[in-house]
């Protein structure tokens, strides 16, 4: 066991995570990053339509407030409207800033920085390279970590959050290549360890995707919040679900039922396809269950768009889809449905990324600040790791500043991760596998924790995960070797998408009205009298978590009907 030390360790090396990493060490910490896979196979690298920015150009009557207008609009009125007019505020110099390090943003016509449209938003604000955006800011971002000397530890699962006397003092982790245990003695930790996707099957989520970073911070005592706000992307490829770019609507694509009208005009007669995402997605869910779809999905239509433009600007969907559907874009339209693809909820932190627990930072997907409330538009992700990223860096470098020497270490809680992780090795494998209990649990999110909602399916699904946890409780590790073994990696895993599961079927169930990406079929309406507030999960040392409220913060915009 080794036994390392640094100030400001970041947990994650997707966008956040590089983002915060780079802050830290320019304000003169000392920063490691820890990471689950290579850092350029982070999620972020799945990212792929673009990030949202207003420039405020002269004769546009785009701006930031617009900007922010609509992301308040899109959250359904639960994002916190400090934090949203932080975020697009300071876009337009983030834009600026990333093409500086060398992100290559697609040109106009005129050789200016091009954009494309995209949901929910008034103007066209997306700056995207392709459809290959967040491979190319992570691909810029890591080299600049790199140049920048920060350390890295790839390949390594942290199991959990070191604690001293109330505050966040570093982290253990696995190193996947020969399950060792170590112990990372730090002075601030920054979260940055992506989404939860893979608790539903499918999902757009990379299979790394499995909340660890969320459960660890909830563990540890940090609030989650609005973790009942779960967005479905509209285009996801019929059987694996991957990903087929909002950009593609966004240079004009059309979604079809099965007698081929343009459905989204009944739903969303000004924006069509490109209203909001969870708008857009109920539309399907509705068309589809009205018999109206063609094999359990709508089609994506691209045809009109000619080879040229999908090539270019959509080469990777293009081969997604032949690859995974076997469908030609250019000729035919491709088979999609509503899927999993983003958690808006995830750790409470202030504007500043700061948790409620000293020493502990959280920025991104595994972050809740929060500026998607209930409902992300397409393409305020990226921007949220960028903007929200470099706050938490900036923040936690200040803190450890206030913080004389490393406290001692403390054998303890290395120990007992040690003593779990041979625990698990040791129970022989019986019929049940961690495999089959991480699909039904996905299935079962995905059926009756989805687009549309009601009481009943959520406490069926409520009990659903309560037997799944009395079965991981005794499941096996059915390989003992010790080198990349993804059996433990995967059992680890499998513990904290159980309890994050069971935080968003709570909050689901606690909300009682229809916001956002969270339609309850039995109370349709939102209600702002009751709930227009955040609801928060502490960890309750795995009992049910304890649910309490918070407010939402409103500076100027006060809600109203949500048309598009
Ligand atoms: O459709 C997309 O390209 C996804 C973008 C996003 O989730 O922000």
């Amino acid at each position: 066991m080794a036994v390392l030390e640094h100030e400001v360790l970041v947990i994650g090396a997707g966008l956040a995570g590089l983002r915060a990493a780079i802050e830290a060490k320019h304000k003169g910490a000392d920063v490691a990053v820890i990471t689950k896979v290579y850092p350029v196979r982070s999620h972020s690298n799945a990212a792929q339509g673009g990030i949202n920015a207003s420039m405020g150009e002269e004769g546009s009557d785009d701006s930031w407030e617009v900007h922010a207008f609509d992301t308040v609009k899109g959250s359904d009125y639960l994002g916190d409207q400090d934090a949203i007019e932080a975020m697009c505020r300071e876009a337009g110099p983030a834009i600026i800033e990333l093409e500086h390090m060398g992100v290559i943003f697609n040109r106009d016509d005129t050789g200016h920085l091009g954009k494309r449209a995209f949901g929910g938003a008034s103007f066209q604000r997306t700056f995207y390279v392709a459809d290959i955006t967040g491979q190319v800011m992570l691909n810029v971002l890591y080299e600049q970590a790199l140049k920048a000397g920060i350390k890295f530890y790839d390949e390594s699962i942290v199991t959990s959050l070191l604690m001293r006397d109330g505050a966040c003092a570093g982290a253990i982790a696995m190193e996947l290549a020969n399950s060792e245990v170590h112990v990372f003695n730090a002075k601030a930790v920054v979260m940055c360890s992506g989404g939860l996707g893979r608790v539903y099957e499918p999902s757009t989520n990379a299979l790394i995707c499995t909340g660890d970073g969320i459960a660890l911070a909830y563990y540890a005592g940090a609030p989650l919040m609005d973790m009942e706000m779960v967005q479905y992307h509209p285009t996801t490829l019929k059987g694996n679900g991957a990903l087929m770019t909002e950009g593609a609507r966004g240079e004009g694509a059309y979604l079809l039922n099965s007698k081929g009208e343009r459905f989204m005009k009944e739903y969303a007669p000004n924006k069509l396809e490109l209203a909001s995402r969870d708008v857009v997605s109920r539309a399907e869910a509705t068309e589809i269950e009205a018999g109206r779809g063609v094999d359990g999905c709508v089609l994506l239509d691209l045809r009109h768009l000619g080879k040229e433009l999908i090539m270019s600007k959509l080469g990777q969907i293009y081969q997604l889809a032949k690859d995974f559907a076997n469908t030609d874009m250019v000729n035919e339209p491709v088979k999609v449905r509503p899927g999993m693809h983003y958690q808006m909820g995830g750790i409470k932190t202030d504007i500043n990324g700061a948790t409620p627990v000293p020493g502990l930072y959280a920025a991104g997907e595994c972050a809740c600040v929060s500026v998607h409330g209930g409902n992300r538009l397409g393409a305020n992700s990226l921007l949220d790791t960028i903007i929200f990223g470099r706050k938490a860096g900036v923040h936690a470098a200040g803190y450890v500043k206030g913080i004389g020497t490393h406290t001692k270490f403390d054998e303890t809680a290395a120990r007992n991760d040690h003593s779990r992780i041979k625990d698990l090795m040791g129970r022989e494998s019986l019929d049940d596998t961690v495999a089959g209990i991480r699909l039904e649990l996905g299935t079962t999110m995905d059926s009756k924790v989805a687009v549309y909602r009601n009481e009943q399916g959520l406490n069926e699904a409520l009990k659903k995960i309560a037997e799944l946890k009395s079965r991981y409780s005794r499941v096996g590790v059915g390989d003992k070797n010790q080198i990349f073994n993804t059996n433990l990696q995967f059992t680890l895993e499998l513990g904290y998408m159980l309890d994050l599961a069971e935080t968003i079927i709570m909050g689901a169930i606690e909300r009682k009205e229809s916001r956002g990406a969270h339609f309850r079929r039995d109370y349709p309406e939102r209600n702002d009298a009751q709930y227009m507030k955040h609801i928060m999960m502490t960890y309750a040392n795995g009992a049910k978590p304890k649910i309490s409220t918070a407010p939402v913060v409103v500076t100027r915009w006060k809600p109203m009907a949500r048309t598009y």
